[in-house]
């Protein structure tokens, strides 16, 4: 009876034993998964963090990006849009013109300056200024009268670009030449035909049309090199 007794004491004793020893442990393992899983979720606060921190940053690059394609694309539509042109001819024969003298192409068949601005071709004068800064290309063709012959030169400003000669003498009679120049030209900047020879010369007027003409066109607009932003 007693070591009966006895023996159930102990049995219960080591049963209680086992159970507090596995309580314990129980209590031990979760406070490490409690440690564990804060760990965790810090670290993931963190990755969250460099997540929207990454996303801002590649919004920020998007952005730039989009303001970039806007910009070009803009400034494509403008020199798209800027259209320069003229076309004019000398409607009368011109009997005298002196050393330097600038042709007057009078007849204007052709003119046209989207900028509106008060520069472009003046029939009045016969000088071309340049609306705005670009590459422009610029044509004329000139019919001496009979037994001239002279020079004639296309003007930048006041330094000739090109020379041509119409040499109407000795049987050639009304001989006609052409010059054509390719242009850089800031805005402001002039272009003309002139005279050259101190020699009273003549040209042609027009004869079913222009036979002396003087024409040019904005091939491609110039835009000051942007800031760089940012
Ligand atoms: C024009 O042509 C004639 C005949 O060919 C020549 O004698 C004369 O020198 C020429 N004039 C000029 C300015 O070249």
């Amino acid at each position: 009876m007693h070591v009966r007794g006895f023996i159930n004491i102990m049995t219960t004793s080591v049963i209680v034993l086992i159970l507090l020893s596995l309580v314990h442990l129980e209590a031990q393992s979760i406070d490490v998964i409690a440690d564990r899983f804060e760990r965790l979720e810090n670290a993931l606060v963190k990755m969250s963090e460099q997540l929207n921190d990454e996303r801002l940053a590649r919004k920020h690059l998007e952005n730039q990006l989009a303001e970039e394609r806007r910009r070009h694309f803009q400034s494509r539509q403008v020199a798209e849009g800027t259209e320069i042109a003229f076309y004019a001819h000398v409607s009368q024969y011109i009997p005298h013109q002196g050393a330097g003298q600038v042709i007057r192409f009078d007849q204007v068949i052709t003119s046209i300056d989207s900028t509106n601005s008060a520069a472009g071709y003046s029939a009045v004068t016969g000088i071309f200024t340049a609306p705005v800064d670009g590459l422009y290309v610029f044509s004329t063709t000139l019919m001496t009268h009979e037994d001239h012959a002279a020079h004639y030169m296309i003007y930048k400003e006041n330094t000739a670009v090109c020379t041509l000669l119409v040499n109407g003498s000795n049987g050639h009679q009304y001989d006609s030449a052409s010059c054509n120049v390719v242009l850089v030209l800031t805005k402001g900047q002039s272009v003309s035909v002139r005279h050259f020879e101190s020699i009273d010369h003549a040209l042609e007027g027009a004869y079913y049309g222009g036979q002396s003409t003087f024409s040019g066109f904005l091939l491609m607009q110039h835009y000051p090199a942007s800031p760089i932003l940012g």
